[in-house]
């Protein structure tokens, strides 16, 4: 199937250094693609780009297979959410909506029609008269949506769309967005410095860095299987070491810590002598009052609880073990734990599988 939108080695210098640095993906028909990075990586240039609004240095941009390079913005099938709205205040909601169909010259009861289909997708339903103040800022959000999919653009282009919310509402609007996308069957190419964000929408995401995508994956690929120490350390939250490869036999490497621990782990490609990069999650160390209760953890310690950082269901604890090492735990939702004090003698232990390690100069 030919892909909505393809870039192809896609490059935007200014002056001398690449804000854009030989970027290739695809994204398939009515998917959902994020692009996650760390701010000023390049995100809002891709979109620009994409969009027609800057140039690229080199490379090519094809949606639904035609090269777009030389069709200006206004004429190419994209449309794009801005984190400010940019709603005209003084406009009711029906004639923001209707806005762009009025622009191209339709007749006006199609673009009543239009605007009533819109509006009943994103559940706002015979408010079209109302003015754009007395709507809710989620509210707001949704008939910038609506504004743009009654353009039918092949895709649509959203640029942390989500920012200017508060914490609360962007939860809300996640699960929203995702309906959205899936109610009006467009796709979606969304960027966001929020991981959660790209984790909870996409059926893709690509993450960037300086210009450059480490990995383009499922949510699960990103998190599970990270190709690189930077999207492990994006992604997720994670105890991490630097040292020595001291055997590597079929994948399953022992290595010790700079700081002096001995632990198993996985990762390709590494052999005795080199030097490492070493991840392990804190949902990943499991937390037990005896050794016995940790069988399948090739790596254990005894330690000392020195913090509790209690968080909810995001609850963690800091382990401090004999050679002074301290690693962040999460507590489990058992309620096994739920009386641990500072203080207390914990065991904890995770498998090799759980220690990812990554080949560093
Ligand atoms: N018009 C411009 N002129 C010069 N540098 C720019 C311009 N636009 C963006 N940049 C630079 O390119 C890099 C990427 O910017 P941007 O794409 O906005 O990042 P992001 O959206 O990921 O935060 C940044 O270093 C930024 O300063
Ligand atoms: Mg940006």
């Amino acid at each position: 199937m030919t892909p909505d939108l393809e870039c192809v080695d896609l490059v935007k210098r200014f002056d001398d250094t690449a804000a854009v640095d030989n970027v290739s993906f695809s994204v398939s028909p009515g998917s959902f693609f994020s692009i996650l990075g760390p701010s000023g990586c390049g995100k809002t240039t891709i979109m620009r780009m994409i969009a027609g609004f800057l140039d690229p240095t080199s490379g090519d941009i094809k949606i639904k297979g035609g090269s777009v390079l030389d069709t200006p913005p206004n004429k190419r099938p994209v449309n794009m959410v801005f984190q400010h709205l940019a709603l005209f205040p003084m406009m009711t909601i029906a004639d923001n909506i209707g806005y762009g169909l009025r622009r191209r010259g339709m007749a006006k009861d199609d673009i009543a029609r239009k605007v009533g289909e819109a509006l009943d997708r994103i559940g706002l339903p015979g408010i079209g008269e109302r003015k754009v103040d007395e709507l809710s800022g989620g509210q707001k959000q949704r008939v910038a949506i609506a504004r743009c999919m009654v353009l039918e653009p092949d895709v649509l282009l959203l640029d942390e769309p989500l920012g200017a919310l508060d914490l609360k509402l962007r939860e809300h609007m996640k699960v929203e967005l995702k309906a959205l996308q899936a109610a009006f069957d467009t796709t979606f190419l969304y960027i966001t410095h929020d991981q959660s964000e790209a984790l909870v929408m996409s059926d893709q995401i690509a993450v960037m860095n300086a210009g450059r995508f480490e990995q383009v994956g499922t949510g699960q690929d990103l998190y599970y299987r990270p190709d690189t120490p930077f999207v492990a350390g994006f992604i997720g939250d994670s105890n991490r070491w630097t040292g020595r490869i001291e055997r590597a036999e079929g994948g399953k490497i022992q290595l010790r810590t700079d700081t002096g621990l001995a632990m198993f782990a996985t990762g390709a490609a590494l052999s005795q002598g080199d030097r490492a990069e070493i991840f392990v999650r804190p949902e990943s160390i499991r937390l037990a009052a005896s050794a016995e209760a940790l069988p399948d953890c090739e790596n254990q310690l005894k330690g000392i609880v020195t913090s509790l950082l209690f968080n909810g269901a995001a609850s963690r604890v800091l382990v401090r073990d004999d050679v002074g090492e301290t690693l962040e735990v999460t507590l489990p939702q058992s309620g096994e734990f739920a009386a641990l004090q500072s203080g207390d003698t914990v065991h904890i232990g995770w498998g090799s599988a759980q220690a990812t390690c990554f080949g560093s100069a």
